[in-house]
């Protein structure tokens, strides 16, 4: 079995989670012979887009399929779907370049079917188990990476801007982190997006009362990217974005 570090990233709408994700899955998929995977756990797939990757199936299509199949009476017994859900799971896995990915696809409606649920989180888990590391692009809670991803992270990375609301929304996830027995992680921290100097980040520290993994300026690059949808993984070594997510996952110790 690996020993594997599994990171989520949450954080208010539009603050940079999916961008600063795509940068760890580009630098730790450049950075030696780790097995690297991917989650994108938005239903608008903006993960896949900033890394480059086309989805062709979904884990949310997965769960459609059979409770489709129970619905009709179609389904077999438990062993069975295991089997089939383990093997869909693994198809609707990309590789390329280093890195695998998997889309979530949409949150779960249509009834609990908590037994199906339940079924693909272990195999989430199992899948998990056998990388390196494993990058979780989340929502903006991190009550749905554990209900829809998985149940332990090793990092939890809380990103926002300098804006009160996005700092709001980062400090209340913290808060459901810490109070939430049913989220378990090891470490929780801050990283600063699209900030202008050092005393934005010694002010909002001063306040905020959570400890700050880096921080990150305004990057023209990044917005440019986005704005042709380039993948991010293709950002040149001038980036200096790349060097600071870099420091950022070296605090963390997940690069040496
Ligand atoms: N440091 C940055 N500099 C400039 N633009 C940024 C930066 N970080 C993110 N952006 C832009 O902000 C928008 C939202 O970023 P995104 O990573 O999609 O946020 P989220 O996943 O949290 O919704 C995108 O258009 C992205 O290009
Ligand atoms: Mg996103």
């Amino acid at each position: 079995m690996h020993d594997t570090t599994r990171i989520a990233l949450c954080g208010k709408g539009g603050v940079g989670k999916t961008s600063v994700a795509a940068v760890m899955v580009k630098l730790l998929s450049e950075n030696g012979n780790r097995k690297i995977l991917a989650i994108d756990a938005d239903p608008a797939c903006g993960l896949a887009v900033a890394l480059g990757v086309v989805v062709r199936k979904t884990v949310d299509d997965i769960r459609k399929g059979l409770i489709s199949q129970i619905r009709k009476g179609e389904s077999q017994g438990a062993p069975q779907t295991l089997k089939q859900l383990d093997y869909e799971v693994f198809d609707a896995l990309h590789e390329q370049d280093g890195f695998a990915m998997l889309a979530i696809g949409r949150p779960e409606d249509e009834g609990c079917f908590c037994k199906v649920n339940s079924l693909l989180k272990d195999i989430l888990g199992e899948l998990a188990g056998s990388f390196d590391v494993v990058i979780i692009d989340g929502e903006a809670g991190v009550e749905q990476i554990n209900r829809r991803v998985m149940k332990t992270v090793d990092h939890l990375v809380l990103i926002s801007d300098t804006s009160a609301k996005g700092l709001g929304v980062a400090g209340a996830i913290a808060h459901v982190a810490h109070d939430n027995k049913a989220v378990d992680f090891r470490s929780l921290g801050l990283v600063l997006n699209r900030v202008k100097n050092q005393a934005e980040v010694d002010d909002i520290s001063s306040r905020i009362g959570l400890p700050i993994y880096g921080w990150i300026a305004e990057d023209d690059l990044i917005r440019d990217f986005d704005f042709r949808g380039t993948s991010l993984r293709e950002l040149p070594d001038t980036s200096p974005t790349l060097g600071i997510v870099e420091h950022i996952l070296k605090t963390m110790g997940v690069l040496t």
